[in-house]
């Protein structure tokens, strides 16, 4: 039997019209949230997704500042956009969008953007809240697919979880979720051998690597749920995940699609941080950098 597709697009809408409610409620309390965008330099699918970020907020009444700048711009110039955002009142998240141009170290910016304002959760001391299980804001990819695992009504607890990809924005967040819902968690990377039968044993399989067609229907346990977090091209261009999707959905319980699965999600998730930083702004404005 094929598998349950699990609709990213979907779940964002239902979850959006209910942020739209947040929003207009904050706003009537005197805070209208607000999150600036920062882009340097013109990589095509970074301009794609900060104009789907900006465009997110508008849909909810969210405040939102997109901010370009050209790509030779030196890391002391970004570093001194983002104190200026660090202490304007109107915006309670930042987002600088990666990869930067070669000149700026993407560590020094991240570092540089409030804890209070870290809306992607990639400040050290937001990863490492994660790490411990104390309140922070989680990273947008792995909090989405956490959501849409609640969203199926799955329960982590004592299941066998596989990540393959170890990224510090997708991979290694995702195994901390996973750990704290009480998996078992197993993270495969370029050096594991014998990836096969690591995600043979998956009863969640989260791909996350960036490269088309890596999970095959033969290395997913059947009744599998399968996160795809791929973004990639096929020879025509087309938009593809990780998951041989055709395929592999003959085999699992459930699989999100690439376009409209992860991938709204991670936007939606970004909307949620943004809210709850601002929520935070407006009960302890002392908080604020
Ligand atoms: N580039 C690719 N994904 C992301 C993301 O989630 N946040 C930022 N800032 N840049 C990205």
């Amino acid at each position: 039997m094929s598998a349950h597709i699990i609709d990213g697009k979907q779940l964002s809408h239902t979850l959006r019209r209910d942020y739209a409610q947040r929003v207009n409620r904050l706003t009537q309390q005197g805070l209208r949230p607000g999150l600036a965008v920062v882009l340097v330099g013109q990589h095509p699918a970074s301009q794609v997704y900060v104009k789907n970020k900006v465009l997110a907020c508008e849909e909810i009444g969210m405040h939102s500042l997109l901010l370009k700048f050209e790509a030779d711009m030196s890391q002391a110039q970004l570093l001194q956009e983002i104190d200026r955002l660090n202490h304007d009142t109107s915006i309670h998240g930042i987002l600088v969008q990666l990869p930067l141009p070669a000149q700026i170290d993407p560590q020094a910016v991240i570092q540089a953007i409030s804890p209070q304002k870290d809306v992607d959760g990639f400040h050290l001391e937001s990863a490492g809240a994660l790490m411990c299980g104390a309140p922070s804001f989680w990273p947008c990819t792995p909090h989405g697919c956490l959501q849409m695992l609640d969203a199926i009504g799955f329960e982590l607890g004592g299941k066998h979880a596989v990540v393959v990809g170890r990224s510090n924005i997708v991979g290694k967040p995702m195994a901390l979720m996973l750990l704290q819902r009480n998996a078992t968690v197993t993270i495969c990377h370029s050096h594991t051998r014998d990836l096969k039968a690591q995600t043979l044993q998956a009863d969640v399989l989260v791909a996350a690597v960036g490269m088309r067609h890596l999970i095959q229907a033969d290395m997913v346990k059947p009744g599998a749920v399968v996160l795809d977090v791929g973004m990639n091209r096929d020879e025509m261009g087309k938009l593809c995940g990780d998951v041989d999707f055709d395929a592999v959905k003959e085999v699992a319980s459930y699989i999100t699609p690439v376009p409209g699965g992860v991938g709204p999600m991670t936007i939606t998730m970004l909307l949620a941080n943004t809210l709850d930083a601002a929520q935070a702004a407006l009960t302890n404005p002392n908080s604020r950098v």
